[in-house]
Protein backbone atom coordinates (compact mmCIF):
# COMPACT_ATOMS: atom_id res chain seq x y z
CA UNK A 1 0.00 0.00 0.00
CA UNK A 2 1.26 3.32 -0.55
CA UNK A 3 2.45 5.23 1.78
CA UNK A 4 1.93 8.55 0.44
CA UNK A 5 -1.09 9.71 2.02
CA UNK A 6 0.17 8.75 5.53
CA UNK A 7 3.06 10.86 4.78
CA UNK A 8 1.08 13.89 3.41
CA UNK A 9 -0.94 13.68 6.76
CA UNK A 10 1.28 13.67 8.80
CA UNK A 11 2.82 17.07 11.10
CA UNK A 12 6.50 17.24 10.54
CA UNK A 13 9.15 19.77 11.37
CA UNK A 14 11.83 20.71 8.70
CA UNK A 15 15.48 21.15 10.32
CA UNK A 16 17.76 21.13 6.99
CA UNK A 17 16.25 23.56 4.79
CA UNK A 18 18.98 26.26 3.14
CA UNK A 19 16.90 29.23 2.04
CA UNK A 20 19.02 29.82 -0.93
CA UNK A 21 18.53 26.51 -2.02
CA UNK A 22 14.40 26.88 -1.89
CA UNK A 23 14.93 29.63 -5.07
CA UNK A 24 12.96 27.89 -7.99
CA UNK A 25 14.29 28.77 -11.35
CA UNK A 26 10.64 30.13 -12.07
CA UNK A 27 11.25 32.66 -9.52
CA UNK A 28 14.92 33.02 -10.28
CA UNK A 29 13.81 34.14 -13.75
CA UNK A 30 11.04 36.74 -12.41
CA UNK A 31 13.30 38.27 -10.16
CA UNK A 32 16.93 38.72 -12.26
CA UNK A 33 14.57 40.29 -14.46
CA UNK A 34 12.66 42.82 -12.04
CA UNK A 35 16.45 43.61 -10.35
CA UNK A 36 17.84 43.65 -14.23
CA UNK A 37 20.08 41.04 -13.16
CA UNK A 38 21.71 38.74 -16.29
CA UNK A 39 21.39 35.12 -15.86
CA UNK A 40 24.07 32.95 -17.97
CA UNK A 41 20.64 30.63 -18.70
CA UNK A 42 18.26 31.65 -21.98
CA UNK A 43 14.80 29.67 -20.25
CA UNK A 44 13.96 27.82 -17.15
CA UNK A 45 14.50 24.56 -18.95
CA UNK A 46 17.78 25.34 -19.35
CA UNK A 47 18.68 26.41 -15.74
CA UNK A 48 16.69 22.71 -15.20
CA UNK A 49 19.40 21.03 -17.09
CA UNK A 50 22.38 22.72 -15.82
CA UNK A 51 21.43 20.62 -12.36
CA UNK A 52 23.31 18.01 -12.88
CA UNK A 53 26.12 17.72 -10.33
CA UNK A 54 29.18 15.76 -9.51
CA UNK A 55 29.89 16.14 -6.12
CA UNK A 56 29.05 18.92 -3.66
CA UNK A 57 31.35 22.08 -5.20
CA UNK A 58 29.68 21.02 -8.87
CA UNK A 59 26.48 22.17 -7.12
CA UNK A 60 27.60 25.03 -4.85
CA UNK A 61 28.76 26.83 -8.38
CA UNK A 62 25.38 26.69 -9.39
CA UNK A 63 23.99 27.53 -6.18
CA UNK A 64 26.06 30.66 -5.51
CA UNK A 65 25.35 31.94 -9.01
CA UNK A 66 21.70 31.58 -8.60
CA UNK A 67 21.54 33.32 -5.16
CA UNK A 68 22.98 36.32 -6.95
CA UNK A 69 19.64 37.81 -7.98
CA UNK A 70 18.64 38.11 -4.78
CA UNK A 71 19.40 41.75 -3.84
CA UNK A 72 16.33 43.73 -2.59
CA UNK A 73 14.40 42.85 0.55
CA UNK A 74 11.17 41.64 -0.99
CA UNK A 75 13.41 39.13 -2.95
CA UNK A 76 14.28 37.38 0.51
CA UNK A 77 10.46 38.30 1.41
CA UNK A 78 9.38 36.62 -1.84
CA UNK A 79 11.52 33.29 -1.61
CA UNK A 80 10.69 32.86 2.02
CA UNK A 81 6.81 33.40 1.43
CA UNK A 82 7.23 30.69 -1.72
CA UNK A 83 9.62 28.18 0.51
CA UNK A 84 6.61 28.51 3.75
CA UNK A 85 3.94 28.29 0.99
CA UNK A 86 5.44 24.77 0.32
CA UNK A 87 5.55 23.87 3.62
CA UNK A 88 1.88 24.13 4.15
CA UNK A 89 1.25 21.84 0.92
CA UNK A 90 3.87 19.35 2.74
CA UNK A 91 2.12 19.81 6.55
CA UNK A 92 5.33 20.97 7.70
CA UNK A 93 4.61 22.83 11.11
CA UNK A 94 7.79 23.63 12.05
CA UNK A 95 11.29 25.15 10.01
CA UNK A 96 14.28 25.79 10.81
CA UNK A 97 16.08 27.67 8.16
CA UNK A 98 19.26 28.09 7.40
CA UNK A 99 20.55 31.26 5.71
CA UNK A 100 23.48 32.69 4.31
CA UNK A 101 24.71 36.03 5.10
CA UNK A 102 28.04 36.26 3.15
CA UNK A 103 26.83 34.82 0.14
CA UNK A 104 24.56 38.03 -0.16
CA UNK A 105 26.86 40.81 1.99
CA UNK A 106 29.87 39.93 -0.32
CA UNK A 107 27.66 41.22 -3.05
CA UNK A 108 26.82 44.30 -1.42
CA UNK A 109 23.82 43.75 -0.01
CA UNK A 110 23.16 44.46 3.50
CA UNK A 111 23.31 41.83 6.50
CA UNK A 112 19.33 43.73 7.67
CA UNK A 113 18.14 43.38 4.12
CA UNK A 114 18.45 39.63 4.11
CA UNK A 115 17.26 39.33 7.83
CA UNK A 116 14.34 41.84 7.59
CA UNK A 117 12.86 39.61 4.02
CA UNK A 118 13.34 36.20 5.26
CA UNK A 119 11.69 37.42 8.45
CA UNK A 120 8.72 38.86 7.59
CA UNK A 121 7.68 36.26 5.89
CA UNK A 122 8.38 33.72 8.30
CA UNK A 123 5.71 36.12 10.76
CA UNK A 124 3.20 36.06 7.80
CA UNK A 125 3.47 32.69 7.53
CA UNK A 126 2.98 32.20 11.44
CA UNK A 127 -0.08 34.67 11.31
CA UNK A 128 -1.40 33.42 8.32
CA UNK A 129 -1.13 29.47 8.58
CA UNK A 130 0.58 28.96 12.25
CA UNK A 131 4.00 27.57 10.60
CA UNK A 132 6.20 28.43 13.36
CA UNK A 133 9.85 28.98 12.44
CA UNK A 134 13.57 29.64 13.39
CA UNK A 135 16.61 31.18 12.01
CA UNK A 136 20.18 29.69 11.78
CA UNK A 137 22.69 31.42 10.32
CA UNK A 138 25.56 29.62 8.87
CA UNK A 139 29.22 30.64 8.21
CA UNK A 140 30.49 29.20 4.86
CA UNK A 141 33.36 27.37 5.64
CA UNK A 142 35.51 27.69 2.81
CA UNK A 143 35.94 31.52 3.18
CA UNK A 144 38.17 33.00 6.58
CA UNK A 145 37.65 32.63 10.49
CA UNK A 146 37.88 36.24 10.07
CA UNK A 147 35.21 36.84 7.53
CA UNK A 148 33.05 34.64 9.65
CA UNK A 149 34.01 36.36 13.05
CA UNK A 150 32.80 39.94 11.32
CA UNK A 151 29.44 38.19 10.36
CA UNK A 152 29.24 37.21 14.16
CA UNK A 153 29.43 40.61 14.82
CA UNK A 154 26.83 41.88 12.37
CA UNK A 155 24.09 39.13 13.85
CA UNK A 156 24.86 40.45 17.72
CA UNK A 157 21.95 43.44 17.67
CA UNK A 158 19.53 40.69 15.98
CA UNK A 159 20.20 37.66 18.83
CA UNK A 160 15.46 37.37 19.31
CA UNK A 161 15.98 36.86 15.50
CA UNK A 162 18.44 34.19 15.29
CA UNK A 163 18.33 31.03 17.16
CA UNK A 164 21.61 29.68 16.56
CA UNK A 165 24.37 29.58 14.00
CA UNK A 166 25.74 26.25 11.50
CA UNK A 167 28.35 25.56 9.22
CA UNK A 168 28.18 25.16 5.57
CA UNK A 169 29.76 25.04 2.14
CA UNK A 170 32.50 22.82 1.06
CA UNK A 171 33.28 20.85 3.18
CA UNK A 172 36.65 18.57 2.49
CA UNK A 173 39.66 20.45 3.63
CA UNK A 174 37.46 22.68 5.66
CA UNK A 175 36.93 20.91 8.93
CA UNK A 176 34.93 22.27 12.20
CA UNK A 177 37.92 23.54 14.13
CA UNK A 178 39.12 26.06 11.66
CA UNK A 179 36.10 27.91 13.26
CA UNK A 180 36.42 26.78 17.35
CA UNK A 181 36.86 29.98 18.11
CA UNK A 182 34.35 31.35 16.39
CA UNK A 183 31.75 29.24 17.62
CA UNK A 184 33.12 29.48 21.44
CA UNK A 185 32.08 33.40 21.20
CA UNK A 186 28.35 32.63 19.53
CA UNK A 187 28.25 29.92 21.96
CA UNK A 188 28.77 32.34 24.52
CA UNK A 189 26.90 35.20 22.88
CA UNK A 190 23.75 32.99 23.36
CA UNK A 191 23.63 31.08 20.01
CA UNK A 192 22.82 27.60 20.19
CA UNK A 193 25.23 26.08 17.37
CA UNK A 194 24.70 23.13 14.47
CA UNK A 195 27.44 22.28 11.59
CA UNK A 196 27.17 20.53 8.47
CA UNK A 197 29.77 17.69 8.88
CA UNK A 198 29.99 13.87 7.20
CA UNK A 199 28.47 14.95 4.49
CA UNK A 200 31.59 14.61 2.52
CA UNK A 201 33.47 14.70 4.94
CA UNK A 202 35.11 12.29 7.27
CA UNK A 203 34.10 10.84 10.66
CA UNK A 204 36.66 13.04 12.07
CA UNK A 205 34.69 16.07 11.11
CA UNK A 206 31.81 14.68 12.98
CA UNK A 207 33.97 14.03 15.81
CA UNK A 208 35.25 17.85 15.60
CA UNK A 209 31.88 19.47 15.95
CA UNK A 210 30.68 17.73 18.26
CA UNK A 211 33.57 18.11 20.63
CA UNK A 212 35.18 21.39 19.18
CA UNK A 213 31.92 23.34 17.92
CA UNK A 214 29.62 21.61 20.30
CA UNK A 215 27.27 21.33 17.84
CA UNK A 216 23.21 20.53 19.16
CA UNK A 217 23.01 18.47 16.03
CA UNK A 218 25.09 17.20 12.84
CA UNK A 219 23.91 18.47 9.36
CA UNK A 220 23.77 15.24 7.49
CA UNK A 221 26.58 13.18 9.13
CA UNK A 222 25.99 10.33 7.22
CA UNK A 223 29.61 8.94 7.36
CA UNK A 224 29.08 8.91 10.50
CA UNK A 225 28.47 5.05 9.65
CA UNK A 226 32.03 4.62 8.86
CA UNK A 227 33.26 4.88 12.17
CA UNK A 228 31.91 1.82 15.08
CA UNK A 229 32.71 4.29 18.09
CA UNK A 230 31.22 7.24 16.76
CA UNK A 231 27.21 5.50 15.92
CA UNK A 232 27.70 4.65 19.38
CA UNK A 233 27.94 7.35 20.55
CA UNK A 234 25.55 8.88 18.36
CA UNK A 235 22.97 6.59 19.70
CA UNK A 236 24.07 6.99 23.37
CA UNK A 237 23.93 11.01 23.14
CA UNK A 238 20.98 10.74 20.70
CA UNK A 239 22.53 13.40 19.12
CA UNK A 240 20.01 13.83 16.04
CA UNK A 241 21.75 13.84 12.64
CA UNK A 242 19.38 16.04 9.97
CA UNK A 243 19.70 13.65 6.75
CA UNK A 244 19.06 14.71 3.81
CA UNK A 245 18.20 11.92 1.28
CA UNK A 246 17.66 14.04 -2.23
CA UNK A 247 20.64 15.49 -1.62
CA UNK A 248 22.42 12.92 -1.12
CA UNK A 249 21.62 11.07 -4.36
CA UNK A 250 21.50 14.20 -6.25
CA UNK A 251 25.30 14.95 -4.90
CA UNK A 252 26.66 11.72 -5.47
CA UNK A 253 26.94 10.94 -1.70
CA UNK A 254 25.16 7.81 -2.62
CA UNK A 255 24.73 6.05 -5.80
CA UNK A 256 21.33 4.98 -5.58
CA UNK A 257 18.48 5.69 -2.82
CA UNK A 258 18.65 2.18 -1.99
CA UNK A 259 21.87 2.38 -0.89
CA UNK A 260 20.97 4.82 1.66
CA UNK A 261 21.69 3.89 5.53
CA UNK A 262 18.61 6.14 6.94
CA UNK A 263 17.02 3.11 7.41
CA UNK A 264 20.37 1.40 8.89
CA UNK A 265 20.99 3.85 11.40
CA UNK A 266 17.29 4.41 12.34
CA UNK A 267 17.10 0.81 12.98
CA UNK A 268 19.89 1.33 15.34
CA UNK A 269 18.28 3.70 17.45
CA UNK A 270 20.17 6.78 15.56
CA UNK A 271 18.04 9.85 15.99
CA UNK A 272 17.46 10.50 12.55
CA UNK A 273 15.60 13.11 10.84
CA UNK A 274 14.34 13.61 7.15
CA UNK A 275 15.01 16.77 5.10
CA UNK A 276 14.98 18.58 1.86
CA UNK A 277 18.64 21.04 2.14
CA UNK A 278 18.24 22.49 -1.11
CA UNK A 279 15.01 21.37 -2.72
CA UNK A 280 14.79 23.64 -5.91
CA UNK A 281 17.92 22.05 -7.19
CA UNK A 282 17.29 18.58 -5.81
CA UNK A 283 14.40 17.38 -7.07
CA UNK A 284 11.33 17.95 -4.25
CA UNK A 285 10.83 19.33 -0.83
CA UNK A 286 10.10 16.95 2.33
CA UNK A 287 7.54 15.07 1.56
CA UNK A 288 9.02 14.27 -1.73
CA UNK A 289 12.10 12.98 0.32
CA UNK A 290 9.93 10.98 2.03
CA UNK A 291 7.70 9.34 0.07
CA UNK A 292 11.34 8.89 -2.41
CA UNK A 293 13.25 7.14 0.34
CA UNK A 294 10.13 5.10 1.55
CA UNK A 295 9.65 3.34 -1.75
CA UNK A 296 13.78 2.37 -2.03
CA UNK A 297 14.08 1.34 1.00
CA UNK A 298 10.87 -0.13 1.74
CA UNK A 299 10.13 1.94 5.09
CA UNK A 300 7.08 0.61 7.21
CA UNK A 301 4.06 3.32 8.41
CA UNK A 302 5.87 2.95 12.17
CA UNK A 303 9.28 3.86 10.67
CA UNK A 304 7.55 6.80 8.93
CA UNK A 305 6.11 8.22 12.63
CA UNK A 306 8.80 8.13 14.04
CA UNK A 307 10.93 9.72 11.71
CA UNK A 308 7.91 12.85 12.17
CA UNK A 309 8.37 12.52 16.19
CA UNK A 310 11.84 12.65 15.51
CA UNK A 311 11.89 15.89 13.92
CA UNK A 312 10.32 17.28 16.62
CA UNK A 313 12.57 15.95 19.03
CA UNK A 314 15.86 17.44 17.34
CA UNK A 315 13.94 20.50 17.29
CA UNK A 316 14.63 23.40 19.21
CA UNK A 317 11.22 23.75 20.32
CA UNK A 318 10.50 23.94 24.09
CA UNK A 319 9.83 20.25 25.52
CA UNK A 320 6.16 21.10 25.32
CA UNK A 321 5.95 22.09 22.21
CA UNK A 322 7.89 18.85 21.07
CA UNK A 323 5.71 16.37 23.51
CA UNK A 324 2.46 18.02 21.66
CA UNK A 325 3.35 17.14 18.77
CA UNK A 326 4.81 14.39 18.76
CA UNK A 327 1.24 13.16 20.38
CA UNK A 328 -0.28 14.49 17.35
CA UNK A 329 1.84 12.62 15.09
CA UNK A 330 0.64 9.37 17.04
CA UNK A 331 -2.32 10.17 17.09
CA UNK A 332 -3.20 11.56 13.40
N1 LIG B 1 24.93 24.76 1.25
C1 LIG B 1 23.74 24.47 0.74
N2 LIG B 1 23.55 23.13 0.72
C2 LIG B 1 24.66 22.57 1.25
C3 LIG B 1 25.08 21.24 1.50
N3 LIG B 1 24.31 20.19 1.21
N4 LIG B 1 26.29 21.05 2.02
C4 LIG B 1 27.07 22.08 2.32
N5 LIG B 1 26.73 23.34 2.09
C5 LIG B 1 25.53 23.59 1.56
ZN1 LIG C 1 22.80 21.58 3.89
Amino acid sequence: MSLTPLIASLPKAELHLHIEGTLEPELMFDIARRNGVTLPYQSVDEIRAAYDFHNLQSFLDIYYAGAAVLLHEQDFYDLTYAYLLRCKADNVVHTEIFFDPQTHTARGVAFETVLNGITRACEDARREWGISSLLIMCFLRHLSEEAAFETLAQALPYKDKIIGVGLDSSEVGHPPAKFARVFEQARAEGFLAVAHAGEEGPPEYVYEALDVLNVARIDHGVRSEEDEALMERLIAEQMPLTVCPLSNLKLKVVGHLNQHNLRRMLQRGVMVTVNSDDPAYFGGYVNQNFIELAAALDLSEAEIRTLCQNSFKASFLSSEEKEAWCKRVAEA
